[in-house]
């Protein structure tokens, strides 16, 4: 793994040990896949100073997310399937994440359950919620999440429906895999993958299947998960969510200015300026040319985070700047753990965490909570 530079080195080796159908799961986005594109376009626009004879010494990426201390302020964000890009995906990225002191969210949509996580993790993880029209399935999702100890509700407000992502189709993805010859030729030239995968009985979507009334096999799973997406989720929604649930509550997936506002009376504690990592809305715009306008909109009222397009620690950087309190990684942690399990993940955070720590003392600062707009040359 050392030999590992950049995040795009992770993501070749996991294109070469991920099975094409899961590999381009994650490497994929609505239609033209222009919002995916923008998203990390955007940040090479974005210009730093570079300030000299600073004193370097002693330099902090030490933050806070909603009140939580983290070693820098890198989230892993709730991805869907993890447990396919390696066998027991959410587990060791859980632990990678925990090791190195920042915090990680699972998804609804994850291969590996709560439970599952909770079992090999000693300190709280998030958890993030889809809002299905099963609310008696919610409910308990909510309770399950308490009840393991989450310390926060990531309450994801961009998949009432679904976006259309042409690979998947293209592809047939499904969990567990199909076992057509296109599949299996796809599984067979990922040897250590399948052997993985041979070792672990978590194949199928863990928060679900079981727990969701009427899912016990997998055709009755995928009519379940299509259908059960709530079109009809509103602002008046966050309340009950909210009351169920009790603890810190972060809204994702706002990407305009009045969202923003709304959400100031929500009663939530922060939100994530997001576009699903470009997979709902194509055209939308990216997320950091969003991020300046909303931190603007919200003030220091509510604490502001950003996903989206993070493939160094000079775009965490860019986006602390620019005044998000906190950052979420998705693809970067996918493409370490295809490439290497949990040592991938860890390398995926050491290379950004080096990105981060260069780039700042080079910008003349020593403490990543002391980074602003004063830092950039540009306003996007
Ligand atoms: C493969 C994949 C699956 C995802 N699944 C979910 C999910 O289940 N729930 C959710 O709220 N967001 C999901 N997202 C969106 C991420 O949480 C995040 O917003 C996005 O990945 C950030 O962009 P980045 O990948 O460029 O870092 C997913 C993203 C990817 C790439």
């Amino acid at each position: 793994m050392d030999q590992a530079l950049t995040i795009a080195d992770l993501k070749d080796r996991a294109r070469r040990r991920v099975p094409k159908m899961f590999f381009e799961y994650a490497d994929s986005g609505a239609w033209t896949e222009g919002t995916y594109r923008a998203n990390e376009d955007d940040f090479h626009k974005v210009k730093l100073r570079q300030r000299v004879l600073v004193d370097m010494t002693n330099r902090s990426l030490e933050s806070e997310m909603i009140g939580e201390k983290v070693s820098m302020p890198v989230a892993l964000a709730p991805t869907g399937f993890t447990g396919m890009q390696h066998a027991d995906g959410e587990m060791l990225a859980a632990q990678a994440a925990e090791e190195f002191g920042v915090p990680f969210t699972l998804s609804t949509m994850s291969i590996c359950s709560i439970e599952d996580v909770r079992s090999v993790t000693s300190k709280p993880f998030w958890f993030q919620l889809y809002v299905m029209q099963d609310k008696e399935f919610v409910h308990n999702l909510i309770d399950r999440a308490k009840a393991a100890g989450c310390s926060a509700l990531v309450l994801t407000l961009d998949l009432q429906i679904l976006g259309q992502r042409h690979k998947d189709l293209r592809n047939g993805l499904s969990a567990p895999p199909r076992f057509t010859p296109k599949h299996l030729w796809q599984m067979a030239t990922r040897p250590f993958w399948c052997l993985d995968m041979l070792g672990t009985k978590r194949r199928t979507f863990g928060n679900i299947v079981g727990h969701a009334k009427g899912v016990k096999d997998l055709s009755s799973l995928s009519s379940w998960t299509s259908e059960q997406f709530d079109p009809q989720l509103s602002w008046k929604d966050i309340e009950w969510i909210r009351d169920r649930w009790g603890g810190k509550l972060i809204l994702k997936g706002i990407l305009d200015e009045e969202d923003a506002r709304m959400s100031l009376d929500s009663g939530a504690d922060a939100i994530i300026v997001s576009n699903h990592g470009g997979r709902q809305l194509d055209g939308a715009a990216s997320s950091i040319s969003m991020l300046p306008r909303i931190v603007d909109a919200v003030g220091d009222r509510m604490e502001v985070h950003l996903d989206g397009g993070i493939r160094s620690g000079q775009d965490v950087l860019k986006a602390l700047c620019y005044g998000a309190k906190g950052t979420h990684i998705g693809r970067p942690f996918l493409y370490g753990l295809g490439a290497g399990g949990k040592a991938g993940v860890r390398r995926a955070l050491e290379i950004i965490r080096k990105e981060l720590d260069v780039t700042m003392a080079l910008c003349g600062e020593r403490d990543v909570k002391n980074l602003s707009r004063k830092n950039l040359h540009t306003d996007l």
